[in-house]
């Protein structure tokens, strides 16, 4: 079967909001391995569906510098928040090759339904956390650059241009 194909910053998917999953049936199913296979290829440690052009709220995460197991999660919502903010380096393959430092909260709950349809409750801190709430944020059509400054943004966005030139012109 054909490799799920990634869209990139500038793609009206990206900035939608992405619909609740009814049912999670076998086309479910079949879409989470998809999803896996496609951000284990591009060497990503989480990937939205709408990132691949299918607006419903299912993401897929695997931290491999973690303690945490890999996770498919349907209809995920963030039902808590710490106070407390932490920075950490993030990056998305939706706009590959750069990275900034984003301030989020440091730890959150989130519940969910697997992908054999069992209720799920994630209690996270750290990497976990932060890998959690950019997913999330993609089925609201959020994307990380838009927990930056303007001038941070503007910034990032520069050098991503300047890449995709280059990248181009290869
Ligand atoms: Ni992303």
């Amino acid at each position: 079967m054909e490799r799920l194909k990634i869209e990139l910053l500038g793609a009206p998917i990206l900035r939608q909001r992405a619909a609740d999953v009814d049912v999670v049936d076998d086309e479910v199913r079949d879409l989470v391995r998809r999803m896996f296979d496609a951000m284990y290829a591009a060497n990503g440690q989480g990937l939205a569906a709408p990132q691949v052009g299918i607006p419903r709220r299912i993401v897929v995460l695997d931290l491999p510098h973690e303690d945490t197991p890999s996770y498919a999660l349907v209809n995920p919502r963030v039902v808590e928040r710490a106070e407390e903010r932490a920075r950490g380096e993030e990056g998305c393959l939706s706009i590959p090759g750069v990275t900034e430092i984003v301030e989020r909260p440091a730890r959150v709950v989130v519940e969910a339904v697997d992908a054999d349809g069992a209720p799920l409750r994630i209690e996270a801190d750290g990497e976990l956390a932060r890998c959690l709430q950019h997913e999330i944020d993609h089925l609201d059509g959020i994307l990380y650059i838009d927990h930056l400054s303007p001038l941070k943004r503007k910034m990032l966005l520069a050098r991503y241009r300047k890449q995709q030139t280059r990248t181009v012109d290869a």
